[in-house]
C-alpha cells in the first residue's frame, strides 16, 4: 500500500480530532479491518463516510472497493477530496444522501456486498437492518458501531425524553441480531461498542 494513503489517514485524523469530526475508535477500527482480512472481504458498504477516515482505513486492503453514504454535504466533498489526495477514488463509490433511501435504491437495485459498516444514525440501525440483509451476499457481515450508545444502553438513569427513543430502538435492534436463528452475533463492550453479526437465515 502507497505511503501517501498513510499519510493521508494521518492528516484526515488530525483533522477530524481538531475539528470534532466523530471517527471510528482504534480498537474497533482494527477489529473491523481484522474482520475483512479474516474473511476475504471484497465489497463493503459503509454507512456514514464522514470525511473518510474509516473509509480510507479500509481501503488499505488490497482489492477492498468501497460504496459509502453521508448525507451531510460539506463532509460528502471533505472526504472526497481525501479520497482523491490518497490516490483511492478508483475504488469508492461516495454517494450524498440519506442513507434510508439510498439503502433501499441499493436494494431496489439487486445490488450485493460482503460486509456493511453501520456507522451513521443510531437510532436508525433497526429500521435498515431490512435493506441491509437484502444487500449482503451469503453469510454476508454487519459491523454495527457505537452499539453502547456513550453508555446510555447500560444506564437508564441517563436515558432523556430526548434520547429515549434512540436508546429504545437500539435495544430492539440488539434484540433481533441476537435471535440465533437468523443471525450469529458477538457483542463487543470495547470503546463505545460494537456489534459483529453474520447473517444466516433472514
Ligand atoms: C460517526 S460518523 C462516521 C464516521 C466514519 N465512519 C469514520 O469512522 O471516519 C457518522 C456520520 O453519519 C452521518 N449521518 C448521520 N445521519 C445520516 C443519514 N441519515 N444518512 C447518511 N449519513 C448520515 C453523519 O453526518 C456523520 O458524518
Amino acid at each position: 500500500m502507497t505511503d501517501k494513503l498513510f499519510e493521508i489517514i494521518k492528516q484526515v485524523q488530525n483533522h477530524a480530532q481538531q475539528n470534532y469530526v466523530p471517527i471510528v475508535r482504534p480498537q474497533t477500527l482494527q477489529k473491523l479491518l481484522e474482520v475483512c482480512k479474516e474473511r476475504g472481504v471484497e465489497r463493503v458498504l459503509e454507512i456514514g463516510t464522514a470525511t473518510g477516515y474509516s473509509g480510507l482505513n479500509l481501503l488499505t486492503i488490497p482489492n477492498l472497493s468501497l460504496t459509502t453514504i453521508e448525507k451531510e454535504e460539506g463532509r460528502f466533498m471533505q472526504a472526497k477530496e481525501n479520497f482523491a489526495l490518497a490516490e483511492v477514488e478508483s475504488r469508492v463509490e461516495q454517494i450524498c444522501g440519506d442513507a434510508g433511501q439510498v439503502l433501499q435504491k441499493l436494494a431496489d437495485d439487486g445490488r450485493k456486498v460482503d460486509l456493511v459498516f453501520l456507522d451513521g444514525p443510531k437510532g436508525q440501525y433497526k429500521k435498515y437492518l431490512q435493506n441491509i440483509v437484502k444487500l449482503l451476499k451469503k453469510s454476508g457481515i454487519i459491523f454495527a458501531d457505537n452499539i453502547l450508545l456513550g453508555g446510555l444502553l447500560n444506564d437508564e438513569s441517563r436515558v432523556t425524553h430526548k434520547n429515549r427513543t434512540m436508546v429504545r430502538n437500539m435495544k430492539e435492534f440488539l434484540s433481533v441480531i441476537c435471535d440465533e436463528t437468523c443471525f450469529e452475533s458477538k457483542i463487543y463492550q470495547i470503546e463505545d461498542g460494537f456489534a459483529i453479526c453474520e447473517v444466516k437465515n433472514f
